[in-house]
């Protein structure tokens, strides 16, 4: 469902021209989406990257999937509906987040390749990036540091990422971290500097 519900609703607009806020905040808006399995490392990475960037003067904010599932989304569980209902939601607040002038760090398992693709077609042209945390499953198994994937072998959680649920690896991200071939500040190193060049801080 694509049209809103109701027939009776008319757009407001702002008196403020596009880049007020840029002036103020000294930089641009973005979304950088990190997908990647359970485990994966992706809100460790967003916390880093978010670190980095408010020491160097960025309103920079994290989404992360377990935080937004305790609020907003909490009346959201796994099934795929769900899951893409999550996305979607956290897709429009990106958008009224970088239209506010925030980099926003969004880290989501967001397993379907189509969910995300929709996130970025909310956004104008290079202003959503999108990081695959690509750490194998069986890495992200044996380090188990929640113990979920212990109860999803044993049958206690259905629908389990990578184990009982797809995960789709992204197409084409633009930028795919290998989270076992370096330490977190390496990578997000790596995050930093691909933002800080595209929002002109
Ligand atoms: S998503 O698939 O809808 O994008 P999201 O990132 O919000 O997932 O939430 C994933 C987190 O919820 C995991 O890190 C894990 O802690 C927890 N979780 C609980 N049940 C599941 C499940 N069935 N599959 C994956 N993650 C789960």
């Amino acid at each position: 469902m694509n049209e809103p519900v109701s027939q009776n609703i008319v757009r407001a607009e702002g008196r403020l021209e596009g880049g007020a806020r840029v002036g103020l905040l000294g930089h641009d808006a973005l979304t950088v989406w990190f997908t990647g399995l359970s485990g994966s490392g992706k809100s460790t990475l967003a916390f880093a990257v978010e670190e980095a960037l408010v020491r160097r003067g960025v309103l920079a904010y994290v989404l992360d999937g377990d935080n937004v599932r305790f609020g907003l989304n909490r009346d959201l569980g796994f099934s795929p509906a769900d899951r893409e209902e999550n996305i979607r939601r956290i897709g429009e607040v990106c958008h009224l987040m970088t239209d506010a002038g925030v980099v926003v760090l969004s880290s989501f398992i967001s397993p379907y390749q189509r969910d995300r693709d929709g996130v970025r077609e909310l956004h104008p042209q290079g202003r959503f990036v999108e990081v695959f945390v690509d750490t194998p499953l069986e890495i992200c198994e044996q380090r188990d540091v929640k113990g979920l994937y212990a109860k999803a072998r044993a049958g206690e959680i259905p629908e389990f990422s990578g184990i009982s649920a797809p995960y789709e690896a992204p197409a084409s991200p633009e930028i795919r971290i290998d989270t076992t071939s370096g330490t977190i500040a390496e990578c997000a190193d790596v995050v930093v500097d691909e933002i800080v060049a595209r929002i002109k801080a």
